[in-house]
């Protein structure tokens, strides 16, 4: 089977190498890809933002499967025009990708099946007095977030009234993310440690089987301090999340969302995401991504015993899924970002200490903003620039290998947080 990723990021070469190691698969392609990819797939340009070009590409490599990794694509429906080809693709339709394209769709999804989830009002354009109003109803904690996709950044937590008031402010005026703020979800403010939970789907809602569970570290300092990132760093497993855990997530949540979805015509398939906070009622959900997390994909897949290839087909085909398997082994993925990310990250630097860091044997480096200058050199190209990933037989030894490979790598203003995955490995 010939499978074709769509994407240019960490979890997209992470997938790429699950791929490129699957009995099942005989040919990877990427599109767009990027330098890290290149070297186990053949990279195709293209706009992700583009379904019928990406559907386009498929029948350029006549690829079997289609593997769409980012969110975009999928909310604006490149599964179901590369399946409208005749072909597979692994993900949802782009019914099913609104649990992650409208935060608003999804809570009142999950308020309507019971699901455990934060209190919560949307707001649109005009309708400031009442969001302010609504705020004023909430307990110290605040959370205002953009409806539709922020890349990561459109959530204010706040304990003042007056920042809140603001971030809804700045929101309904399109002035802070355009029109995927002009509609505002406010929710109570929760407290508890998070958990992600990837579940994968192949359109019967009984069916769906969870991964192994990830923790991943969204705040750009140390002791999650400074704002939020696409993610810093991951780790799995997780300790605290045992199979109980998992299997009360799955009944409590994951499923009933899943029938929810069935009674609005939408048979999801793909890999549905659950972001949970462990508060002291319960599991409840923070949101549903509609793919992969990044860097979550980066410590999952290398544990997966499954062929990758496989286990997609399966799911875009909607044929019985089989029995997951994952190795003892632990993975810690270190992020290494650029200076001043989140905000403007600077970029066109020069990576050096790289080729050293991919002939370690306990490592994975995962190319996440990387570019090929003219002479051939790998420089920065992105926020996120390397996804690290160490193995080890327990956390602690895991987090020491991407750590100590992380040390050999510089540019200017490389940034990385020290302390993922610590408590763990103490713990
Ligand atoms: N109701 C809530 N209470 C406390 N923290 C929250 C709440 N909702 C979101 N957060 C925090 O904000 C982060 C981002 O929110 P999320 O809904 O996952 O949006 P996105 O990932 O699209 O930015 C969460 O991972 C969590 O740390
Ligand atoms: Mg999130």
């Amino acid at each position: 089977m010939k499978a074709l990723v769509i994407g240019g990021g960490g979890r997209e070469h992470a997938l790429v190498w699950g791929l490129a190691r699957s009995a099942s698969v005989t040919e990877v392609f990427a599109a767009p890809g990027n330098p890290g990819i290149e070297s186990l797939a053949r990279c195709v340009p293209v706009d992700v933002k583009d379904p019928d070009a990406i559907a386009g590409v498929a029948d350029a490599v006549d690829a079997d499967l289609v593997v769409v990794g980012p969110e975009e694509p999928l909310v604006r429906g490149a599964v179901d025009a590369v399946t409208a080809r005749g072909r597979l693709a692994f993900g949802p339709s782009a019914s099913g990708a609104q649990l992650e394209g409208s935060k608003r769709w999804m809570k009142e999804l999950l308020a309507g099946a019971g699901v455990p989830t934060a209190a919560h009002a949307s707001f649109g354009v005009g309708n400031e007095d009442a969001a302010l109003a609504f705020l004023e109803t909430l307990d110290r904690l605040y959370v205002i977030k953009t409806d539709g996709l922020a890349a990561g950044k459109g959530v204010v937590v706040t304990e003042s009234i007056d920042e809140a008031a603001d971030a809804v402010r700045a929101y309904l005026s399109g002035e802070a993310f355009g029109d995927a703020g002009r509609t505002v979800v406010i929710e109570e403010g929760l407290r508890g440690p998070e958990l992600s939970l990837l579940v994968v789907c192949n359109g019967d809602a009984d069916a769906a089987v969870p991964l192994a569970p990830a923790q991943d570290f969204k705040r750009i300092g140390d002791g999650d301090t400074g704002p939020n990132t696409g993610g810093m760093g991951a780790y799995s497993p997780v300790p605290a999340a045992g199979p109980h855990l998992i299997e009360q997530v799955m009944a409590t949540s994951v499923l009933p969302t899943l029938h929810a979805l069935e009674r609005e015509g939408v048979s999801y398939r793909g890999v549905l995401y659950a972001g949970l906070m462990l508060t002291p009622d319960g599991p409840k959900v923070i949101e549903y991504n509609v793919r992969f997390g990044d860097p979550e994909c980066e410590v999952i897949i290398p544990r997966l015993s499954n062929d990758l290839g496989e286990l997609c087909r399966a799911s875009a085909s909607g044929d019985p899924l089989p029995a997951i398997g994952f190795s003892d082994e632990a993975r810690v993925t270190v992020v290494l970002a650029s200076e001043h990310y989140p905000a403007t990250p600077r970029t066109g630097d020069v990576i050096s200490g790289l080729d050293a860091a991919e002939r370690r044997d306990d490592v994975l480096v995962f190319h996440a903003g990387t570019a090929r200058a003219p002479d051939g050199s790998i420089v920065t190209a992105g926020g996120r620039v390397l996804a690290v990933t160490g193995t080890g037989a327990t956390i602690d030894h895991a987090r020491a290998a991407a750590y100590d490979a992380a040390a050999g790598i510089s540019w200017p203003g490389m940034q990385y947080r020290s302390d993922i995955a610590r408590d763990a490995a103490a713990g």
